[in-house]
């Protein structure tokens, strides 16, 4: 019989089902938004602790079936531990703890933020290119922006951090200051396409070291627009697109003055994106000229593996598999960042 592990993610409103098998390629991923949330312009955590309710089942159901396997056959479970939500998370590791209790197979603990920097050794096909440790990461989402130097599947070290708000964070607030629905990071993206990144100066933070901040640049947005708004009701509406896109030129540029720094802090010769922001345009354009002009090698993520999911997760515990790194039942989730 082969070896097929199942993935599991729940940290927030995502909640997806992945099989990778004993090659380690990718079988299947199911994912099941939940829309619920965007009438409140942001997740609410028990409107996704019982959505995943709803959607765990069928999930885990579908990922088998489009994998082409019986529940029978899985050697592990791997579920995301956390950061996350805690309710949400509950649902999945309860999950994973009641179906490997069921099957008698081994469960495997997933941190969520290392299964975004091992998004890049997902295969679909055996000739997928993979990283080469050690590698760095820029990480960024919706609630991290990180540095990260990876010299192995579990040996990750945050070289630097935001000190405030994440850069989907900064993506999120501004566009909800122009009155963009939730999240906004897509909308500032299409926008941009059409705007003028050098029609506005928004402000950019002067911290050393490779830590991010994002809360100066909302504050300096809010104010511009604001201060617009008392001259010309019309402002917003006649800006959109300048506004979107000095928004993003000013983002993309302190992500990657830090990620400049850190590549020359560490000499690394390849260098990934992860996270939701990873999935921005300009961001995916920036890194790859970067490391076209520096000779380095990018990695940049299909967008289906940017955003939450349990394809990511699948490849982390499969990992964790080969070195025989199960987790005990009392293993419980965890809402911060814990390295
Ligand atoms: O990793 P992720 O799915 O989950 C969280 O950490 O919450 O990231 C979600 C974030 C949101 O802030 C969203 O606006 C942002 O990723 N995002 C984008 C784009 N697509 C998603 N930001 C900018 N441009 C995009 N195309």
């Amino acid at each position: 019989m082969g070896t097929y592990i199942l993935g599991i993610e729940s940290s927030c409103d995502d909640t997806s089902a992945a099989v990778v098998s004993g090659d380690g390629l990718l079988c299947s991923n199911v994912i099941a938004s939940q829309s619920v949330h965007e009438q409140y312009g942001g997740v609410v955590p028990e409107l996704a602790s019982r959505a995943h309710q709803q959607n765990i089942v069928p999930v885990v159901d579908a990922a088998l079936r489009q994998a082409g396997i019986d529940a029978s056959e899985l050697s592990a479970i791997a579920f995301t531990r956390g950061p996350g939500l805690l309710g949400s998370l509950l649902v999945g590791t309860s999950f994973a703890k009641g179906l490997s209790l069921a099957l008698r197979i081994p469960i495997i603990e997933v941190n969520h933020l290392h299964a975004h920097v091992l998004a890049h050794f997902i295969k679909q096909s055996p000739d997928d290119e993979v990283p080469e440790y050690p590698f760095l990461t820029l990480l960024i989402s919706g609630g991290n922006s990180q540095l990260i130097l990876v010299r192995n599947y579990n040996d990750m070290q945050i070289l630097g951090a935001t000190i405030d708000d994440a850069a989907g964070e900064a993506f999120d607030k501004c566009a909800k200051v122009m009155g963009l629905p939730y999240p906004g990071g897509p909308h500032i993206d299409r926008l941009a396409a059409t705007g003028d990144p050098l029609r506005f100066h928004f402000a950019r933070p002067r911290i050393p070291g490779l830590d991010y901040s994002f809360s100066g640049l909302k504050t300096s947005f809010l104010y511009t627009v604001r201060d617009a708004l008392r001259q010309d009701s019309d402002f917003i509406e006649k800006n959109r697109a300048d506004l979107a896109a000095s928004l993003q030129h000013t983002i993309i540029d302190i992500l990657m003055r830090k990620l400049d720094l850190a590549v020359k802090q560490t000499g690394v010769s390849t260098v990934a994106i992860g996270g939701g922001v990873s999935a921005n345009s300009g961001v995916r354009d920036a890194v790859s000229d970067y490391c076209r002009v520096h000779g380095l090698k990018a990695f940049i993520p299909k967008r289906v593996f940017t955003t939450d999911n349990a394809a990511m997760v699948a490849i982390a515990g499969y990992f964790k598999y080969l070195d025989g790194e199960f987790c005990r039942y009392d293993s419980t989730p965890f809402a911060r960042v814990h390295v």
